[in-house]
């Protein structure tokens, strides 16, 4: 899978991108990440690449020139299943989401800054707007960090036990059982003995009554989704 990501601030993705998972994914050929800086598209002098809102207001809104320019450029160099905007007013992220776009072959994500793209952008270019919340981030690349590395974990070969990314919370929408490791027993605190068991089948049944249980009190509207 290949993914380009168009920035103002290409220095803010490049750390999530060069570590752990991300970095051993790209290492082994599974993803690419490819980033390009937006300034480099604008045709004037200075760089610029936003400019004041119609109608007045505060806040400056990104214009269409270099979103233009870059997006046109990247699509006439291979085809792109979506094209993402990362916006606070798009869909909400949720595991599905990620799912399905983990079986894509190449995404383009804009992130915006500011107020906002120039809605012409929107029209022409955006097949898709994500929001990793209901809260606003000062721009587009912690969420679209967010928005790749819950694709890039999910592509076969990429976690070492291929079964973990299943087993995660949301998969089935319930969240995940709690865990334990050695010791057994820490300063008085034990582990479940059901864990200690050995018996696989009954250790399934008490993990998934546990993560009823948890999504019952912590999610109950998830809960409600999972029991229909
Ligand atoms: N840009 C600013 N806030 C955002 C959010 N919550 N999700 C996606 N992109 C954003």
């Amino acid at each position: 899978m290949r993914i380009d990501i168009i920035t103002i601030l290409p220095e803010l993705l490049e750390g999530p991108f060069s570590a752990s998972i991300l970095k051993r994914a790209q290492e082994k050929g599974l993803a690419k990440i490819h980033l390009h800086n937006l300034r480099n598209y604008s045709t004037n002098k200075q760089k610029s690449v936003d400019d004041y809102a119609f109608g007045g207001g505060a806040g400056m809104v990104m214009t269409m020139q270099p979103i233009d320019n870059c997006i046109s450029a990247l699509k006439a160099e291979r085809e792109y299943d979506e094209v993402i905007y990362m916006t606070p007013d798009g869909e909400e992220l949720n595991q599905s989401i990620s799912n399905s776009l983990s079986l894509k072959g190449n995404l383009l994500i804009l992130c915006g800054h500011y107020k906002g793209i120039d809605e012409r952008a929107r029209e022409a270019y955006i097949t898709r707007e994500i929001s990793i919340g209901s809260y606003v981030l000062s721009g587009g690349e912690l969420a679209a960090a967010v928005l790749t590395d819950s694709i890039i974990r999910l592509l076969p070969g990429v976690l070492n036990d291929e079964t973990s990314a299943l087993s995660d919370s949301y998969q089935d929408n319930l969240l995940a059982p709690p865990v334990y490791t050695r010791p057994a027993e820490y300063d008085g605190m034990r582990v479940p003995d059901i864990l200690l068991s050995g018996d696989l089948k009954n250790i399934e049944l008490w993990r998934h009554e546990k993560s009823l249980e948890r999504t019952k009190t912590r999610r109950p509207e998830l809960y409600k989704k999972y029991s229909k």
